[in-house]
C-alpha cells in the first residue's frame, strides 16, 4: 500500500492522506519514520483522532513515551484552569527542542488540535535544523563543528519572565543545565543545528560574541525557507521530528480555549 504525500514546502513539511484504519494498523510505520525525517513536519488534516487512537497510532511509530506524570497524553493549553502547570508552557511560545535537559530527547511529538482560538490565532510554526545546516557555507560550518552550547530550562524564563523573583529563578533552576553540541552529528551521517530558547551560551566564548552567534543562527534556521506554519482545524494531527526541528506557538489568548493534545514517541539518539 503506498503512502499519498503532498510536499508543502520545499525544505519542510508534507502533507499525508491516509485513512484512519491505514494508519492504526501500522501498514505505513516504516514509510511515515523515514518521511518524517526527511520533511521534519508531517500533517494530517483533520485525522479526527481520539485520545485513545492518537495513543494508538503513536505505538506505531516507535516506543511509546509517557509523560513524567505517567499521562498519556498531554493538554497544551496556557489555561491554568485546565492544565494547573500551564505556566511552564510560555516557553512554548519561542522557538525550542524539546528535551534538551534529557540524555536522549524525545524523537518525535504529535499534536492534534481539540479547540481553536476563535480569533485565528494561535499557529505553530516549525524550522527545519537539518535543512539550516546544510544551506550553512562550508567556512561556518567549519567554524561550528566542534562548539559546544550550555543550554538550561531556566534560560528560558527569561523571554516570558524578565524580573523573575529569586525563588522562580530557582526553582527553574533546579531542573538543570546541560552542555550540547552546537552541530548534532546523527547517526545516520546528517548534521542538524541545536538551538533555541534553552541555549544560554557557548561554552568558552566571550559573552557578547556568544549572544550574537546564537541569534544570528536562530535568525538563519528560522529563515522562511526552512518554515513551515501551521494554522489548526479542529482535528488536525501534526507530528515533528524532534530531533532536526525547532518549533514555537505563535501568541494566543490563554483564555481562548486553544487545547491540543501531545503525545510522544520516546527518543532513539543522544545528541553527539
Ligand atoms: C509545544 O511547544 O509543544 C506546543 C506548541 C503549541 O502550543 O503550538
Amino acid at each position: 500500500m503506498t503512502l499519498s504525500v503532498a510536499d508543502i514546502k520545499p525544505n519542510i513539511a508534507s502533507e499525508v492522506a491516509a485513512s484512519k484504519a491505514e494508519l492504526l494498523s501500522g501498514v505505513h510505520s516504516e514509510a511515515l519514520r523515514e518521511l518524517l525525517e526527511h520533511r521534519g513536519v508531517l500533517v494530517f488534516p483533520q485525522i479526527g483522532f481520539s485520545d485513545d487512537e492518537q495513543v494508538e497510532f503513536t505505538r506505531t511509530l516507535g516506543t511509546f513515551a509517557p509523560e513524567r506524570t505517567g499521562e498519556q497524553v498531554y493538554s497544551v493549553t496556557l489555561d491554568t484552569n485546565i492544565n494547573e502547570l500551564a505556566d511552564y508552557l510560555l516557553g512554548s511560545l519561542y522557538w525550542h527542542i524539546d528535551g534538551t535537559m534529557n540524555d536522549v530527547p524525545i524523537r518525535a511529538s504529535l499534536l492534534s488540535s481539540k479547540v481553536v482560538c476563535p480569533d485565528g490565532s494561535g499557529d505553530t510554526e516549525f524550522a527545519n535544523t537539518y535543512a539550516a545546516y546544510d544551506a550553512l557555507d562550508g567556512a561556518d560550518k567549519q567554524a561550528l563543528e566542534s562548539l559546544r552550547v550550555m543550554h538550561a530550562a531556566w534560560n528560558t524564563l527569561f523571554y516570558y519572565e524578565p524580573e523573575p523573583s529569586f525563588t522562580t529563578l530557582r526553582t527553574m533552576m533546579a531542573i538543570g543545565d546541560r552542555e550540547l553540541p552546537l552541530v548534532w552529528n546523527h547517526r545516520s551521517g546528517r548534521k542538524s543545528l541545536v538551538l533555541g530558547c534553552t541555549a544560554r551560551h557557548v561554552v568558552d566564548m566571550d559573552f557578547r560574541r556568544s549572544v550574537e552567534l546564537l541569534v544570528r543562527l536562530r535568525d538563519w534556521a528560522t529563515r522562511p525557507e526552512f518554515v513551515y506554519r501551521h494554522t489548526w482545524s479542529v482535528g488536525d494531527l501534526v507530528i515533528w521530528d524532534n530531533t532536526g526541528t525547532m518549533h514555537r506557538a505563535t501568541p494566543y489568548d490563554p483564555a481562548s480555549g486553544r487545547l491540543l493534545h501531545r503525545t510522544k514517541v520516546e527518543g532513539e539518539e543522544a545528541f553527539h
